[in-house]
């Protein structure tokens, strides 16, 4: 029997796997509906506009399917669309519903890892150019240093299971010393971008000893956990059977295999095909 009222976890393909482990993990009492837009993905070099219209499209459908919360779990699509959602879309489609991203937890925290008060952001083309890192953490830490380095080849090589080859490190060790000749006294650096945890042996072969690489699965998760104790209104509405649904707008037989990789366990997932719905 399908979940009532499940969590819904977005991303456009499945680095957002890595993060609902780390939600599934920390709150198993929940229903989950994951959607991966694989079809569109990768989001990083799209425009702001796209974006938006992409995953508004899939915020709807997550509500069709009686989710009253949908976690981004897209850096890309929390930069370009989460606003313009929140301000704008979910009054007239949904009022009572919510949609988080995970950007916000993730600066409301980031500061407490440093000691230079320099920090390292990588991520997608359209996360680093959207300034959103660098306006977000400064809200909450005003001393903190924030340079950016965007890696648009590292979401494809990751899609495409060449993470753990040798042209991988090619531009893992390339991106790593753009970001750290700018500012030598990182000693925090952010992978922001859901997808990057796959490659975190690679990255900590080619970061200095003393940098410390921090990926936001945990954050997010305890970030999730206060949510729901300070908004009992929402905790009450979410259905408790610990169920998981996994849906691609590609192929299931492509996203079973790779989502395995990124959710650590066997995933089954059904094809969603968003015009029809
Ligand atoms: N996983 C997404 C993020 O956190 C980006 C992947 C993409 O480029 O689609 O930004």
């Amino acid at each position: 029997m399908p979940a009532t009222n499940p969590i819904g976890i977005f991303d456009s393909g499945y680095g957002g796997l890595t993060i609902m482990k780390e939600i599934v993990t920390k709150l198993p009492q929940y229903d989950y509906i994951y959607l991966g837009d694989n079809a569109r993905a990768p989001y990083g070099n799209r425009s702001f506009d796209t974006v938006y219209h992409y995953t508004l499209e899939c915020v709807k459908w997550f509500f069709k399917q009686g989710c009253p919360l949908v976690v981004l779990a897209c850096n890309t699509a929390s930069a370009k669309a989460l606003r313009t959602i929140q301000q704008n879309d979910l009054e007239k489609i949904a009022p009572d519903n919510r949609v988080l991203g995970v950007i916000r937890p993730t600066t409301e925290v980031i500061g407490n890892y440093t000691n230079s008060r320099s920090i390292g952001i990588l991520g997608t083309n359209g996360t680093v150019h959207s300034g959103s890192y660098e306006i977000e953490i400064h809200k909450f830490f005003p001393d903190v240093k924030v340079y950016q380095e965007a890696c648009p080849m590292w979401v494809p090589l990751i899609e495409n299971n060449e993470h753990q080859s040798k042209g991988a490190d090619f531009f893992v060790r390339k991106n790593l010393e753009n970001l750290l000749e700018t500012a030598p006294d990182i000693d925090t650096i952010l992978l922001a971008c859901t997808h990057y945890p796959l490659m975190l042996e690679k990255i900590k072969e080619y970061a200095p000893i003393d940098v410390t690489i921090i990926s936001q699965g945990d954050i997010v998760a305890n970030s999730l956990a206060d949510y729901l104790r300070r908004h009992p209104e929402m905790e009450e509405r979410l259905s408790k059977g610990s169920s998981k649904q996994f849906y691609t707008t590609d192929s299931p037989e492509d996203f079973n295999n790779k989502g395995s990789l990124f959710f650590g366990e066997e995933v089954n997932s059904k094809h969603l095909d968003l015009d029809s719905d």
